[in-house]
C-alpha cells in the first residue's frame, strides 16, 4: 500500500531518521534514501552502503574494511557507513536493524555468528535492501550474495600439508576458531578429511575463538599436559602466533611446526619469512569484490548467489616466490 503514502512526507521522515542513525558511531555520515525498487535505485546519484563488521580487534578485519574503503573511494557515487560490533552479536544485530531503519541502499555484513545474525538479515531482505554476506556464513540462503573462500578446502589442504611435512605421523594440537561461526566448523572438518587415514594423532583441541590471547592460554595447557608436540594447527594466524608465544615462553618452540590461516602480507606471510610460522594458508577478505558486487546489484546487473575466492599456501619453500595457489 505504499502508493497511498505521501511521498514527500515519507522521504522527509526517512531522510531525517537516516541522518540521525547514520551519524551515530559511524565513520562517515550520509543521509540515505528509502529502501526502493531497482528502477528507483538506478535514478539515484548517491548510494549509501551500510557495512557491519563483527570486530576491528583483529588485523584481518581492519584489512577488510580498508579494502572496502579503497574500492568504494574509486566511486564518488558510493558512501560506505562502517559500524564495528566489537565482537558482540547483539550489537551487530542492532547495527543491521539500524541500517534498515535508516534506509540504506545495500548492506554488507561480515557476521560474527551464523544463527543469531540470520534473522536481522532476513528482515533487511524483506524490507527490499540487498545484503552481501562476507566471509562467515549465515543459516539458509536469504541474502543476495555470499562472498568468501572455501574454508573446507583450506582446512583439507592444511591437513595434507602437515601429514606430508611430518612424514605421515605425529602429535598435533588443533586450536579452533569460534565454533559457532562457519569458518571454524569448516576449517575443522576439512582438516579432519585432510589427515584421515594418516598416523596423525590430534592430542589436544580447544576453541580459541579466533583470539591470540585465548590461543596462548590453551597452548599453555597443551604444553603442560604433553611433553612432545609435533605441530600446532590453528584456524587463523593470530591463533598460531599465540601458540608460538606460549611454546617460546616454555622454551619449546623449536620442537614443533606452527601452521595458520589468513596469510596477510603484513602478518602471517611475515611470520613465515621470519621462521616464526612454518605455513600459512591465505584467506582473502573479499573487500574489493564486495564493492564490485554491490555496484552491480545497485545498478540492476545480475550477480551470482555465491562468489568463491581463491587461496594460496605460503611456506619456507615458496614464500619468496609469492606462495603457491591451492588447486
Ligand atoms: C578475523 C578472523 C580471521 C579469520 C576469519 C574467519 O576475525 O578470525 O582471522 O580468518 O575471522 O571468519
Amino acid at each position: 500500500m505504499r502508493y497511498k503514502i505521501n511521498p514527500f512526507v515519507c522521504s522527509l521522515t526517512i531522510g531525517l531518521l537516516a541522518t540521525a542513525l547514520f551519524s551515530t558511531g559511524c565513520n562517515k555520515s550520509e543521509p540515505a534514501g528509502q529502501p526502493s525498487s531497482g528502477a528507483e535505485k538506478k535514478a539515484k546519484s548517491t548510494y549509501t552502503i551500510g557495512m557491519s563488521q563483527c570486530n576491528l580487534g583483529e588485523p584481518w578485519r581492519v584489512e577488510m574494511n580498508a579494502q572496502i574503503k579503497a574500492a568504494a573511494d574509486k566511486h564518488p557515487n558510493l558512501k560506505v557507513v562502517f559500524k564495528d560490533a566489537q565482537n558482540d552479536t547483539l550489537k551487530q544485530r542492532s547495527h543491521v536493524e539500524e541500517f534498515v531503519s535508516a534506509g540504506a541502499d545495500l548492506i554488507i555484513i561480515s557476521p560474527k555468528e551464523a544463527q543469531p545474525l540470520t534473522e536481522p538479515v532476513a528482515k533487511a531482505m524483506a524490507a527490499g535492501i540487498p545484503v552481501i554476506v562476507l566471509d562467515r556464513r549465515l543459516l539458509g540462503t536469504n541474502f543476495t550474495c555470499f562472498i568468501g573462500a572455501d574454508n573446507k578446502k583450506i582446512g583439507r589442504a592444511a591437513g595434507e600439508w602437515i601429514v606430508k611435512k611430518l612424514g605421515g605421523k605425529g602429535k598435533v594440537v588443533e586450536l579452533k576458531g569460534l565454533m559457532t561461526s562457519t569458518p571454524g566448523q569448516d576449517r575443522d572438518s576439512g582438516f579432519r578429511e585432510g589427515v584421515a587415514g594418516s598416523g596423525l594423532d590430534i592430542i589436544f583441541e580447544a576453541d580459541m575463538k579466533w583470539l591470540e590471547p585465548d590461543a596462548r592460554k590453551e597452548m599453555e595447557s597443551a604444553l603442560s599436559r604433553f611433553n612432545k608436540i609435533h605441530c600446532v594447527y590453528a584456524h587463523n594466524d593470530p591463533g598460531a602466533h599465540g601458540a608460538y608465544l606460549a611454546a617460546k615462553a616454555a622454551g619449546r618452540e623449536k620442537e614443533m611446526l606452527f601452521v595458520g590461516i589468513d596469510a596477510l602480507p603484513q602478518e602471517g606471510v611475515v611470520y613465515v619469512q621470519q621462521g616464526v610460522m612454518d605455513a600459512t594458508f591465505q584467506y582473502p577478505t573479499g573487500g574489493a569484490e564486495a564493492i564490485d558486487t554491490a555496484l552491480k546489484i545497485l545498478t540492476g546487473e545480475p550477480v551470482p548467489k555465491e562468489i568463491t575466492l581463491g587461496s594460496r599456501v605460503f611456506d619456507k619453500g615458496n614464500v619468496a616466490q609469492g606462495g603457491q595457489e591451492l588447486k
